[in-house]
C-alpha cells in the first residue's frame, strides 16, 4: 500500500530526534511505524492516469561495476539492499547529461582524467544528513569532560594548541558546534589559545555549503537558546547564520579518508568521526580505526557515532561512555 509522506523535513526531524536513522529498518516497517506516529499518510501516491517517472534499469554487471568504483575510491559500501537507493540517486544526473545506461556512465567514470566525473559521483552517494547538537551527550561529554580534561594537560606541558578534528564533517554543524562550546568554555581567553577545528569531508557540495554556514531553523533547534542567540544571526526564511568568529575557526578541506597517509605533522587531542564509518565494511573501518589511533595523542579522545561501535576486544582505546573512546 503506497503512503503519501507528509513532509520529509517532519520525517527527518522526527527520525533523527527518536535516533532511527541508523536502524536500517526495513521499509515496509518503517513507513508502517511512521503511519503509526502520524508522519506518513495513507493515501494513494498518485492520481489514476498520472504520469509515474520511472526508475532507470540498472544490469547486476552495472551494479557490481559502481559498487566497485564507490567501494575502492570512497570506501562506501553500497550492499545489495542499497542497489535502488544508488539509481535514485543516479539518474537524474544521467538524464541530465544525456547517458541513456548506466554502463556508459560508468565508461566516462572511468575514462574521466578530470576528477570531475567522480566529485559528482561521491557527492550524490555520499549521505549527507547532519544537524547542530546531534548525539547531544558527546558536546555534553567534550564541554565537560574532554575539552577541561586538554586545557589541563596542555597547561602543565605549556603549550596553547587544542587540536581538534572533525572526519566527515558533512554541512559544518559538528565543527561549529565544538568552536562555539569552546568559547562558551574559554571566554576571553579563547583567543589565547591556538584553537578551532579542522573539519573534512571528501564532498565538495557539504563543504561549501559548511563555508557559508547558513542552516535552515530545523538543523539548529537542538541548540540551546542561550548559544542560539549567542552565536547565530537570524536571517530571513527562518535561516541562521553561524556568526563569522566562529566561521573563521573552522578551517575546511576536502579529503579522502581512504587515503592511505594522513598529512596531518602533529597528532590531535580529539577526533570526531563520526556517522561514517557506518558506510563502510570492516575491514575498512578497521584499517581506518588504526590510522585514527596513529593520529591520536595517547589519553586524546575519540568519538564515533552511536550506532557505531570499535568493540571491546581491543587494545588501542579503552571504552569511555557510548561511542566514546579514548587512546591508550
Ligand atoms: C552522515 S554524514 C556525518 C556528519 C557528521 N559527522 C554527523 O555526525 O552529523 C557522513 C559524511 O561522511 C562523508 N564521507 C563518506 N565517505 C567519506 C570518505 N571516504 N572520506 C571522507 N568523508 C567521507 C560524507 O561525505 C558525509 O558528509
Amino acid at each position: 500500500m503506497p503512503f503519501r509522506v507528509k513532509s520529509l523535513e517532519t520525517i527527518r526531524s522526527y527520525t533523527a530526534k527518536h535516533q532511527l536513522e541508523n536502524l536500517n529498518l526495513k521499509k515496509s516497517y518503517f513507513l508502517r511505524f511512521l503511519r503509526n506516529v502520524n508522519i506518513v499518510e495513507s493515501a494513494p501516491l498518485r492520481q489514476k492516469n498520472e504520469i509515474v517517472p520511472t526508475m532507470m534499469a540498472i544490469t547486476d554487471d552495472e551494479f557490481a561495476r559502481l559498487r566497485g568504483l564507490v567501494y575502492d575510491r570512497f570506501g562506501i559500501n553500497l550492499t545489495k539492499e542499497k542497489r535502488s537507493l544508488l539509481v535514485g540517486r543516479l539518474q537524474k544526473l544521467l538524464k541530465a547529461t544525456g547517458f541513456t545506461s548506466f554502463k556508459s556512465y560508468y565508461d566516462y567514470l572511468s575514462t574521466d582524467k578530470t576528477g570531475k566525473a567522480l566529485d559528482e559521483l561521491i557527492n550524490r552517494v555520499s549521505t549527507n544528513y547532519s544537524y547542530f547538537y546531534r548525539e547531544e551527550a558527546h558536546f555534553d561529554f567534550f564541554k565537560k569532560n574532554a575539552l577541561p580534561a586538554i586545557i589541563k594537560k596542555q597547561t602543565r606541558l605549556n603549550s596553547k594548541d587544542i587540536r581538534i578534528w572533525t572526519a566527515g564533517c558533512s554541512t559544518g554543524e559538528e565543527p561549529y558546534m565544538l568552536v562555539m562550546l569552546m568559547m562558551e568554555y574559554l571566554g576571553i581567553n579563547y583567543n589565547g589559545w591556538n584553537g578551532g577545528v579542522l573539519a573534512t569531508d571528501i564532498s565538495n557540495t557539504v563543504l561549501e555549503v559548511a563555508g557559508k554556514g547558513i542552516y535552515p531553523e530545523d538543523r539548529t533547534s537542538k541548540v540551546p537558546a542561550g548559544l542560539k542567540k549567542k552565536y547565530f544571526i537570524c536571517r530571513d526564511n527562518s535561516q541562521n547564520e553561524v556568526v563569522d568568529r566562529v566561521k573563521k575557526e573552522v578551517t575546511l578541506r576536502r579529503f579522502n579518508l581512504m587515503n592511505k597517509e594522513f598529512p596531518f605533522k602533529r597528532p590531535f587531542h580529539m577526533i570526531f568521526c563520526r556517522n561514517v564509518m557506518i558506510y563502510f565494511d570492516k575491514p575498512t573501518r578497521d584499517a581506518l580505526i588504526l590510522r585514527f589511533h596513529r593520529y591520536l595523542e595517547p589519553g586524546g579522545y575519540f568519538f564515533i557515532g552511536h550506532s557505531e561501535t570499535i568493540g571491546r576486544d581491543q587494545d588501542l582505546f579503552k571504552y569511555i561512555m557510548p561511542a566514546c573512546y579514548q587512546r591508550i
